[in-house]
């Protein structure tokens, strides 16, 4: 346990090591985070093998395997840390937004342990812990300063995708988002035409890499589009029609190959000139922000991706800001960022009372950061 100063403005608050758990969608995660955002352990559990049979999540597996694994999952990360819960300062949960099921399960074992314990429980908005991932001490490197607000965050996921300006903690503004699929969802129903197991985006991306992108040529949905909204279903559907034009039974691979690669590039060009948008955007909302300060920050699975990274800091770079992704491991689901953004949170006195209830639907842009209205699932709209 230390003691840390709050916001300058504010008392000192007490915090020490911070359990953090994520159930929201298809991982099953726990992590340990000391007062200053230090891991002292984590843990993963991916459901893929169990939902991969039906071609994509289904809640009520996800839910049950959270409840089978998530008991044992914390005990594991408490030994691996070297701690009891009674050396735990608080515990943090996702609470939404995300299958109702898994967060029932993850938010209500959070609960249970805060009220056993007598610790404070932060009730996490998933997107929030996504969006301040960025801003975990030593991700951008051991040398680099922490990142300061505001930055750009390009969240593109299975199931999300938005650009939003993090201008603190529980301050968003959605900048544009996409207005049907996700682009890995975008990703997932592509690879499932050209008969790639699921999920599908890391298989399209290495089929992609054998085609030839200019063979098929696909839309590139709202390219050139002012704002900086997405679209990714006319793609799909074009990428669809392709495909029912050629003989039943499994594609050519050479074919797939080259379907794949035009898919992608596609996805490449939109992601590209959206984040352009975006960019210009918070630019504009933040002018006098100096130059040495300007950063995107990508996250989500899809960040993943080697031509979607390149061509993301190509845009970025052009616009006069560094791109930073953070670690595959810390852009997907896990439980780190649902610690650390409890321990943003806890620092600034916002804890959430029991009564919290988990919600599938949350958005950023409902939160509020310390001393503001709304700032729980409960007030948020
Ligand atoms: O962030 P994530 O692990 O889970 C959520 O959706 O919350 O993202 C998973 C998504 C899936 O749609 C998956 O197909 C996509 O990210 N994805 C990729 C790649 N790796 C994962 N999409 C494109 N290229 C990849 N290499
Ligand atoms: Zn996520």
């Amino acid at each position: 346990m230390q003691d840390r100063p709050r916001d300058p403005s504010g008392p000192v608050l007490r915090i020490g090591p911070v359990l953090g758990i994520e159930t929201s969608c298809d991982e099953t995660a726990a992590a340990i985070l000391d007062a200053d955002g230090r891991i002292l352990a984590e843990a993963v559990l991916s459901q893929l093998a169990e939902h991969a049979r039906f071609g994509g999540v289904v809640p009520e597996i996800a839910a049950r395997a959270h409840l089978a694994h998530l008991p044992d999952m914390v005990g594991s990360v408490l030994r691996a840390a070297g701690l009891g819960w009674g050396d735990l300062a608080a515990v943090a949960a996702s609470a939404g937004p995300g299958l109702i099921g898994g967060l029932i399960v993850g938010s209500g074992f959070a609960k249970g342990a805060a009220l056993a314990r007598g610790l404070p429980f932060v009730a996490v908005n998933h997107l929030e812990a996504h969006a301040l991932t960025a801003r975990l001490p030593g991700l951008l490197g051991e040398a680099a300063p922490a990142v300061a607000f505001p930055y750009l965050l390009l969240l593109i996921s299975g199931g999300h995708c938005q650009c939003v300006a993090v201008e603190g903690v529980g301050r968003y503004h959605r900048l544009g988002g996409t207005v049907d699929d996700a682009v890995g969802e975008a990703f997932d129903k592509a690879a499932k035409l050209l008969g790639l197991p699921w999920p599908g985006g890391p298989a399209l991306e290495r089929l992609a890499a054998a085609g030839d992108p200019a063979r098929y040529p696909l839309p590139r949905p709202m390219l050139g589009r002012a704002g900086c909204d997405f679209s990714f279903s006319g793609l799909k559907t074009a990428l669809a029609q392709r495909v029912v034009a050629f003989p039943p039974g499994p594609l050519p691979r050479d074919e797939a190959a080259d379907l794949a690669a035009s898919f992608q590039a596609s996805v490449v060009a939109v992601l590209a000139d959206r984040l352009s948008h975006a960019l210009a955007a918070f630019a504009a909302r933040h002018p006098a922000l100096p130059p040495g300060r300007r950063l995107a920050v990508a996250a989500g699975g899809v960040a993943a991706n080697g031509p979607i990274r390149a061509a993301l800091a190509g845009a970025a770079q052009a616009a006069g800001f560094t791109l930073a992704v953070p670690p595959v491991r810390l852009c997907t689901d896990n439980a780190v960022m649902v610690a650390w953004a409890g321990i943003e949170r806890l620092r600034l006195g916002l804890a959430d009372p029991l009564e919290t209830a988990p919600r599938p639907r949350w958005p950023l842009e409902t939160l509020s950061g310390a001393g503001e209205p709304g700032g729980s699932p409960q007030e948020a709209a």
